[in-house]
C-alpha cells in the first residue's frame, strides 16, 4: 500500500459540483472520509449534484475559482486537507469559444495546487487528465505511452498540466499521480447548452421535441465508460499508483456517433429525423484505448454499455 486510505482523511475535490467531481465527493464520503470539501466556480457544475453529500453534514461547498491562488489559500487555511482530487476544468467545446481560458484553467489550476502541495499544505494529489491529450491515434490501441498530440487548447492545457504534475514529482518528490479517463457518461453529466456531451444533449433534445444532431459523418468513435466504473477504478487505484504514474481508464469498446445516436433514439422510442451538421474542426476521429495496464492493477469491473446507456437515459428522463 502506497498511501493511507481515504477513510478518516480530509479531502478537497476541485470541480466538485461537476459530473465526475461530485461522484468523487460521494465516493470519498462512502469510504469514510472525515470531511470532504468541494470547490467549484459553477461554470458548468451544479450545487444540486452535491445535495446528498451536503446532507451528510460531512461535506462543505465553496463556490470559488481554483485559478485564483488566494481562493485556494483561504480554503487551505480553513481546513487541514490531506488529499486533493483535481477535477476542475472547462469543457472541451469551450476551447472553440475561449481558447486561452480553456487552456489556462487546466494549467493554472494544476500549478496552484502543485505549489500548495510543494509548500506542504497537503499530502496526495490525484490529478484528472483526459484521453484528449493523445489526439487522433498514431497507433492503436492507445496505451499510456502514446504520444501526446492535443488537437484543442483544452487538450493542450490538460497535457501541459500532466507534464507539470510529472515534473513537480521529479523535482520535489511530491506524491501526485494521474488518472486518464476516456469518455464518461452517466448521471449528472451536464445536458445544457453547447458545452453538453453527446449523450445528455441528445437525451435533452428528444425529451424537449428538438431534433437530435450528428456532426460530420458520424463515423467518429469514442470509448464510453460509465462514470460509476471510473469512480470505482479511481478509488481502487488510489493506493496503487506510484508518484508521476498515469493510467488509462477505458473500456476497449468503440462506439460510433451514428450507432450511439441510433441507440439513444431506439431506447427513447424516438422515430423522427436526425439532423446532419458540418464536421467540427479538431474532432478526434477515433479513440481506441488500451486498458491492459489497469486490468493488471485492480479488479476492474465494467458496466455493459447498453445497460449503462439505458439507466443513464432513465436518469435524464427523471431529472431534466
Ligand atoms: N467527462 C468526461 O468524459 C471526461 C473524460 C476524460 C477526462 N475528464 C476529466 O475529468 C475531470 C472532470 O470532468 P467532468 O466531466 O466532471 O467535467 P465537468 O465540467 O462536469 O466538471 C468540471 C467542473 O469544474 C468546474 N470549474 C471549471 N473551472 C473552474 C475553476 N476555475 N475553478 C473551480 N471550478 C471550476 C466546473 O464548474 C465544473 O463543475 C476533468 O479534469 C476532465 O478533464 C472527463
Amino acid at each position: 500500500m502506497l498511501r493511507a486510505p481515504i477513510k478518516d482523511q480530509t479531502v478537497l475535490v476541485t470541480g466538485g459540483a461537476g459530473f465526475i467531481g461530485s461522484h468523487i465527493v460521494d465516493a470519498c464520503l462512502t469510504q469514510g472520509a472525515k470531511h470532504v470539501i468541494a470547490v467549484d466556480n459553477l461554470f458548468l457544475g451544479n450545487e444540486n449534484n452535491l445535495k446528498d453529500a451536503l446532507e451528510t453534514g460531512n461535506a462543505t461547498f465553496y463556490k470559488d475559482d481554483i485559478e485564483i491562488r488566494t481562493s485556494l489559500d483561504y480554503i487551505f487555511e480553513n481546513h487541514d486537507i490531506d488529499v486533493v482530487f483535481n477535477c476542475a476544468t472547462k469543457a472541451l467545446n469551450y476551447s472553440f469559444l475561449n481558447p486561452e481560458n480553456a487552456f489556462s484553467t487546466n494549467v493554472t489550476g494544476a500549478l496552484n495546487l502543485l505549489e500548495l502541495q510543494r509548500s506542504g499544505k497537503f499530502k496526495t494529489l490525484c490529478h484528472f487528465s483526459t484521453s484528449e491529450v493523445y489526439g487522433s491515434a498514431v497507433y492503436e490501441p492507445m496505451d499510456e505511452a502514446h504520444p501526446k498530440n492535443p488537437l484543442t487548447t483544452y487538450a493542450a492545457g490538460k497535457a501541459a498540466a500532466d507534464l507539470a504534475v510529472e515534473s513537480y514529482v521529479r523535482m520535489f518528490d511530491l506524491d501526485a499521480f494521474i488518472v486518464r479517463p476516456f469518455n464518461n457518461y452517466g448521471p449528472r453529466q451536464n445536458h445544457k447548452g453547447m458545452l453538453a456531451g453527446i449523450i445528455p444533449i441528445t437525451a435533452y433534445r428528444i425529451l424537449n421535441d428538438i431534433t437530435p444532431e450528428i456532426h460530420g459523418t458520424g463515423d467518429q468513435t469514442r470509448d464510453f465508460i460509465h462514470v460509476f466504473d471510473t469512480i470505482n477504478a479511481v478509488m481502487k487505484l488510489y493506493d496503487k499508483m506510484k508518484p508521476a504514474e498515469s493510467i488509462n481508464i477505458s473500456t476497449n469498446n468503440q462506439v460510433s456517433m451514428n450507432n450511439l445516436v441510433t441507440s439513444i433514439c431506439n431506447i427513447m422510442s424516438y422515430k423522427g429525423d436526425v439532423l446532419r451538421k458540418p464536421e467540427r474542426k479538431s474532432d478526434v476521429e477515433c479513440h481506441n484505448a488500451c486498458n491492459k495496464k489497469i486490468h493488471g492493477m485492480i479488479d476492474y469491473q465494467l458496466t455493459p454499455f447498453d445497460e449503462g446507456l439505458k439507466s443513464t437515459l432513465d436518469w435524464y428522463k427523471d431529472n431534466i
